[in-house]
């Protein structure tokens, strides 16, 4: 409310006018993505909405975003006090709490290594160049059975309900060392509630910021939430509490284990200078297992909306995979090179639909400036990762679905600086720790989803291709049909 002490030389933010109580909510509300975009246009790259009473800054344009987060990397790295980040993970989350920067930057070091060692372990079967390549190849090749089965018994299928159990099989593997079946009741309620999870903490949920709209049984009630995540950390804490049971210093069978195996050492360290607890350590594959099968899982399911969407797109990601890599072997990651079609399809995905439109809100670590204006400490900051990449400045005719700008004049490469203006895994010191994961599992099952059935409408249920607008914004639920290539 004091904001009048601007510092000599710095203006004040931009923005639209707060109405008393509610701000700007009535002007954000819906789709936020499309509503602070249109603002952008209005106020510029940097300006200043409120939410209830907070002020909250909305960063757009490419230049500005990475002036913020890799230049200014340390001023804008923080997570704001959100009503519902207090909930997720019993509060202790690696995403989503506001730890010290310390305590931040170690547990985000031990997630780094313990995703890249158990990902690049070797296969336990020959042929597969890593653990992760194994996994993938043989969830997908269960994935394309169990779509044909449900075919046969139903006639049709909805896409996001089977990827996600194939998807969160991959990161059980690797974090718990596990998987499970496709009907398994216990696993499918909780990836089945992901939507719910992510309207609740997209960027702009007026009841992270307005209390009294925290009691009302809203699109998604907070009671809900709450629910969610306490069953979500129950489901994981049952697992990490049989790891305790069944470690074994010399046989660590999982990224669980390397953590619990990181407290002990930690424990005889007397100089380990950051004291975390046993718990935040352990709680980090709670983050790794969410993180890791809901966001590859919405992209997948949109890959296939896609594909059913632009039918002629599909057929020439077909022909490319059956001239390059025939109908024989299942995809590998060593196909990449052939498959710059596929390659040009993912990165259009991601541009167009931009599923995850904005980042997990920053936070000011410290009073600083961006393009002159001035922004206070603990400001929250939401980045519009949407509105860079459909940025007609950027991009030509940004609202059309066109792979091939990816691909250059001759077709057979995809351009690596149109593919770096895309920005979907953030930027900077908060830039998603699965990004290595994430493109090699999309790529991988997308080849083999490809390589092996032919997605199409079910008649009489057109397609809605408006996304649900959440952390990661969701393709609506649908009825759709495969059939073997094959067979065609
Ligand atoms: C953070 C995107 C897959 C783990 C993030 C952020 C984005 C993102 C936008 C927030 C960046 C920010 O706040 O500035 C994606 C996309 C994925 C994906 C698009 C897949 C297509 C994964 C996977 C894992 C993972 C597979 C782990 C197995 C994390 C973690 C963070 C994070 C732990 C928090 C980092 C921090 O706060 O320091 N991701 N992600 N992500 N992601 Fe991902």
């Amino acid at each position: 409310l004091f904001r009048s002490d601007i510092p000599k030389g710095l203006r004040r933010l931009p923005g639209p006018k707060p109405l008393p109580i509610i701000g700007n909510v009535l002007e954000v509300a819906g789709n936020p993505h499309l509503s602070l975009t249109a603002m952008s246009e209005r106020y510029g790259p940097v300006y200043q909405i409120h939410i209830g009473m907070r002020p909250v800054v909305v960063l757009s344009g490419i230049d500005t975003v990475r002036q913020a987060l890799i230049k200014q990397g340390e001023e804008f790295a923080g997570r704001p006090h959100l009503y519902s980040f207090q909930y997720i993970n019993n509060g202790k989350s690696l995403s989503f709490s506001s730890d010290k920067a310390g305590v931040w930057r170690a547990r985000r070091k031990l997630a780094m290594n313990a995703l890249r060692s158990f990902s690049s372990l070797e296969g336990t079967e020959a042929g597969y160049s890593c653990v992760l390549e194994e996994h993938i190849c043989k969830e997908g090749e269960y994935l394309v059975q169990q779509l044909s089965t449900v075919m046969k018994a139903s006639g049709s299928f909805d896409p996001f309900r089977h990827i996600v159990v194939s998807v969160a099989n991959v990161i059980c593997g690797m974090c718990f060392g596990r998987r499970y079946s496709h009907d398994d009741e216990e696993l499918l309620s909780l990836v089945n509630m992901s939507d719910e999870f992510g309207q609740v903490v997209g960027s702009g949920n007026p009841a992270d910021f307005i209390p009294f709209l925290r009691f009302l049984p809203g699109r998604t009630s907070m009671k809900t939430f709450i629910d969610i995540n306490a069953r979500f950390t129950s489901f994981v804490q049952k697992i990490v509490r049989e790891h305790y049971s069944s470690y074994d210093k010399n046989n660590i069978r999982d990224i669980t284990d390397s953590l619990i195996d990181h407290c002990e050492d930690r424990q005889l360290d007397e100089n380990s200078n950051v004291q975390i607890s046993d718990e935040k350590i352990v709680g980090i594959v709670n983050d790794l297992f969410g993180a890791g099968f809901d966001t590859i899982s919405t992209a997948l399911s949109w890959a296939v909306v896609y594909l059913v969407a632009y039918p002629e797109i599909q057929e020439k990601l077909h022909q490319e995979m059956n001239n390059s890599v025939g109908m024989e072997h299942t995809p590998r990651l060593s196909d990449k090179p052939s498959l710059p079609l596929l390659e040009a399809f993912i990165l259009e995905l991601f541009r167009h639909s931009s599923f995850l439109p904005f980042t997990i809100p920053h936070c000011t670590t410290k009073d600083t400036a961006l393009n002159g204006y001035f922004i206070p400490k603990d400001t929250c900051v939401f980045i519009n990762q949407w509105q860079v990449n459909h940025d007609r400045a950027l991009w030509k005719s940004p609202s059309s679905f066109s792979p091939e700008r990816f691909l250059n004049a001759d077709g057979t490469t995809v351009n690596k600086m149109e593919a770096e203006k895309v920005m979907i895994f953030g930027m900077g010191k908060r830039r998603c720790i699965g990004e290595a994961i994430g493109r090699t599992e999309i790529f991988l099952f997308l080849a083999i989803l490809v390589q092996k059935l032919r997605f199409h409408e079910l008649p009489g249920h057109p397609l809605d291709m408006t996304p649900e607008y959440g952390l990661t914004m969701k393709n609506k639920r649908c009825q759709l049909c495969a059939s073997l290539w094959e067979q065609d």
